[in-house]
């Protein structure tokens, strides 16, 4: 697959034909740039810089040699690169950029309620196999979703399982924040109130990529869990109504921490749906609690307070969101960007209810994927 029939120059690109019939255009200060001699051997990093040779440097002489390799003699620099062809194909940005993007997102909706299994995986199959951790990972690459079950129920337990994929991401709620009704609560989930389908802590500029809510005690009436795949809803939008789609990606909200016992203000402004460079979902930010009093242009006020309604009102929709509760031991992590978690109203005086929450970076969830999957 990586061998090379016919090299043609051009006037800023060699144009390399493939035996197997591909044809690939590769750039001249591309190449260079790439030159295998360019990295530091030990830290990986380039060392070679290309803002020191001129915009018009090219090839003097070229040819693949005696080792199927192809050579360039530069223009200046006094230079000469070998680039292995197998790199050269698997690097080849002309295939790949006539590739078709597959999105990694599994979107669901109501029906993952009668599958919950699908999304479960026992804890000890995750501490003690590279298979269970990846199974962990990529349904929470994939759906976003998987409920960790017979989990410790001592405090701070979920560190063990958690680490298997990297370090927590610290805020000022701590790590592990106890989710418990205490009084004059600075958080409205450390209330015995319902919690509307929402993310945690929009209000950052990198708010947190995924969200672990380990279940210690459930003996409390109600307290009962929700969540929904936001981006189900919002492809539900995408394809049936566009214009409230096209609203909730262009115009930014605003987000507030309004924690009173935080001696910083914290505030941030996005759209509540953005898009990654492929038009795929990036994340969503949706809190009624934490949406700040927005300040849009007087024009589109309307139009963006019609756009959160019809959005906000099927993220609770029946159609879309899952209801389950939570068992002790089970520890319900989520992309917190992409699915809305709620609860229902508990009774303090029925019972003790107590789960504790902790954060991983999406890096952090994707990169460790990555990695084990090499
Ligand atoms: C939270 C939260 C849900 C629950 O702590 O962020 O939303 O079930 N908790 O208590
Ligand atoms: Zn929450």
């Amino acid at each position: 697959m990586s061998e090379i029939s016919k090299v043609e120059r051009n006037s800023t690109y060699l144009k390399i034909l493939w035996k197997d019939g591909e044809e690939s255009k590769f750039n001249y200060m591309w190449l260079r740039d790439n030159c295998p001699t360019a990295h530091d051997k030990d830290s990986n990093h380039r060392m070679f810089n290309i803002l020191n040779v001129s915009k018009s440097i090219n090839p003097k002489r070229y040819n693949v040699n005696k080792s199927g390799k192809l050579e360039i003699e530069w223009s200046e620099g006094d230079h000469i690169s070998y680039y292995d062809t197998k790199w050269l194909r698997e690097n080849c940005y002309t295939i790949k950029s006539k590739k078709k993007y597959i999105s990694p997102y599994e979107l669901w909706d109501f029906k993952l309620q009668e599958n919950l299994n699908s999304i479960s995986i026992e804890h000890d199959e995750i501490i003690s196999s590279d298979a269970g951790l990846i199974k962990w990972l990529e349904l929470l690459h994939h759906k976003g979703i998987a409920i960790v079950k017979n989990s410790p129920v001592e405090k701070e337990s979920a560190f063990p399982v958690l680490n298997r994929i990297s370090h927590t991401r610290e805020t000022f709620f701590k790590t592990p924040f106890e989710v418990i009704n205490i009084p004059k609560p600075n958080n409205s989930a450390y209330t015995a109130h319902s919690l509307k389908n929402h993310m945690d802590l929009p209000w950052f500029e990198n708010p947190p990529g995924y969200q672990f809510l380990h279940c210690l005690i459930n003996t409390a009436k109600g307290g009962n869990s929700s969540a929904v795949d936001a981006f189900a809803v919002a492809n539900y939008l995408k394809k049936n109504k566009k214009e409230i789609f096209d609203i909730l990606v262009k115009v930014p909200l605003k987000f507030r921490d309004k924690d009173y016992t935080q001696q910083s203000h914290r505030d941030f402004h996005a759209p509540a749906i953005s898009l990654t460079k492929d038009g795929d979902f990036h994340d969503v930010r949706f809190s009624v609690a934490t949406m700040d009093t927005l300040d849009c242009h007087p024009d589109i006020m309307e139009k963006v307070y019609i756009a959160h309604h019809e959005f906000g009102n099927l993220l609770h929709d029946d159609r879309f969101q899952i209801k389950f509760r939570l068992e002790p031991g089970d520890i319900y992590s989520f992309n917190n960007r992409r699915v809305l978690h709620g609860r229902t109203e508990f009774d303090p005086n029925s019972g003790k209810r107590h789960l504790q929450g902790y954060y991983i970076d999406r890096d952090e969830i994707i990169g460790r994927l990555n990695f084990l999957k090499k």
